[in-house]
């Protein structure tokens, strides 16, 4: 694991996104993992003002996403298909076509989880794979478990979950019970691995995930097995380690 130290959200967005646009001008035509929450947001904004500066071409780049809420339809404001355009997509020149997200209206899990698994294995794993973090230690939509998924699977969102993203939602009821997420065996499929967490509130998943040991309770801990992992963290989120530092 190599841990790059950040003092704030924004210089966590800033330096992830300078590790991602080396990655674009490296390989013009490479796959890139991409992640929904509010951790990535900033990063987001950091690789648009690159494209906008002409510093970045995104016209070849692929895309493979981590998850998306089963039910929702892509344009419904909350999916993660929207808020991929809306936060990435929509301001920059990518081919939207090879913009893969799974399809939450397919009722039939397991055609639309080997279907996902299909378009993976076809990119044979992403260059890069962008993750943000769970408060429980989650990566994508893979919850605490007594076994790591390796396939895409179909997954009830904890109770922490559907609290902690009710924010997003007119109310509790509306968030939905189920996700389709990547498993973690496309995560680590991914040539290399980035993850970017920010404040306090991830403290205590960052100590279980990458200070502890490697468990399916902390699902992010598996990273530590990833050959090329890097963690970008603010000081916020490494608040209960600073003393492992
Ligand atoms: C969501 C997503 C994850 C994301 C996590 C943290 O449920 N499925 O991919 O990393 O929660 O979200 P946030 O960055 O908003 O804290």
């Amino acid at each position: 694991m190599r841990l790059i130290r950040a003092k704030d959200y924004q210089d966590v967005s800033r330096k992830a996104a300078n590790i991602i646009a080396s990655v674009i001008q490296l390989k013009p035509d490479c796959v890139l993992g991409l992640a929904t929450g509010s951790s990535p947001v900033g990063t987001y904004k950091e690789l648009i003002a690159k494209y906008e500066s002409g510093e970045l071409d995104f016209s070849q780049v692929k895309t493979v996403n981590l998850d998306e809420y089963v039910g929702l339809p892509k344009d419904h404001d909350q999916s993660y298909a929207y808020f991929m355009r809306t936060n990435l997509f929509d301001h920059v020149n990518i081919d939207q076509s090879g913009c893969n997200i799974p399809n939450g209206m397919n009722p039939d899990a397991e055609a639309e989880c080997a279907r996902y698994d299909a378009v993976i294995d076809a990119f044979g794993g992403a260059d890069l794979q962008l993750l943000g973090l769970g408060p429980n230690g989650h990566i994508g939509f893979n919850e605490p478990a007594d076994a790591f998924v390796k396939p895409t699977n179909k997954i009830a969102l904890t109770k922490a979950t559907i609290d902690a993203n009710a924010r997003f939602f007119a109310s509790r009821d509306d968030v939905p019970k189920f996700a389709y997420t990547m498993g973690i065996g496309g995560i680590m499929k991914a040539k290399r691995v980035l993850l970017v967490v920010s404040g306090k509130g991830k403290a205590q998943a960052v100590k279980d995930c990458f200070f502890g040991p490697i468990c399916p309770q902390a699902p992010g801990s598996i990273l530590q097995l990833h050959p090329d992992f890097t963690l970008v963290a603010d000081e916020d989120a490494l608040s209960l380690v600073a003393d492992q530092l």
